[in-house]
């Protein structure tokens, strides 16, 4: 079943809205099978954030993301990448519609309160990089 990797940023966390997140994710009918409150480094936001080391604002996206605790998820189910993608709604939250997740709750593109893997190749290489295998659970879910 497909995996992705879901991670409510540290605007998200200090607002509160961890419960409300995981609440639309669960509902929807998506299984949590990971999830960790942490501090992330500088070297794994450069590692996660790679991709984007030439652009401008590199340095801005490093320092949010280590600027305070993230709340890093593995949810799986049927299409959960573009699912999840849809229910975060468009990058900026200027262009994000009402009732998607930063349609609702965020501001500005550099606090748009969730990352969330963009294909099956990085959902993969950014589940490796927040998790070991064994904090990743199997179990079986009412539907
Ligand atoms: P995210 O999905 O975490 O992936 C890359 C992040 O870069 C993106 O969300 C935005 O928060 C951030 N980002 C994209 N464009 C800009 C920008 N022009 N200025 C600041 N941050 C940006």
């Amino acid at each position: 079943m497909e995996k992705t990797f879901l991670m409510i940023k540290p605007d998200g966390v200090q607002r509160n809205l961890i419960g409300n997140i995981v609440e639309k994710f669960e509902a929807k009918g998506f299984k949590l099978v990971g999830a960790k409150l942490m501090q992330i480094s500088d070297s794994l936001a450069e590692k996660h954030y790679g991709e984007h080391k030439e652009r401008p604002f590199f340095g801005e996206l490093v320092e949010f993301i280590t600027s305070g605790p993230v709340f890093a998820m593995v949810w799986e189910g049927e299409d959960v990448i573009k699912t999840g993608r849809t229910m975060m709604g468009e990058t900026d939250p200027k262009e994000a519609l009402p009732g998607t997740i930063r349609g609702d709750f965020g501001l500005t593109i550099g606090k748009n309160v969730i990352h969330g893997s963009d294909s099956p190749e990085s959902a993969e290489r950014e589940i490796n990089l927040f998790f070991n295998q064994d904090e990743l659970v199997t179990y079986t879910k009412q539907d």
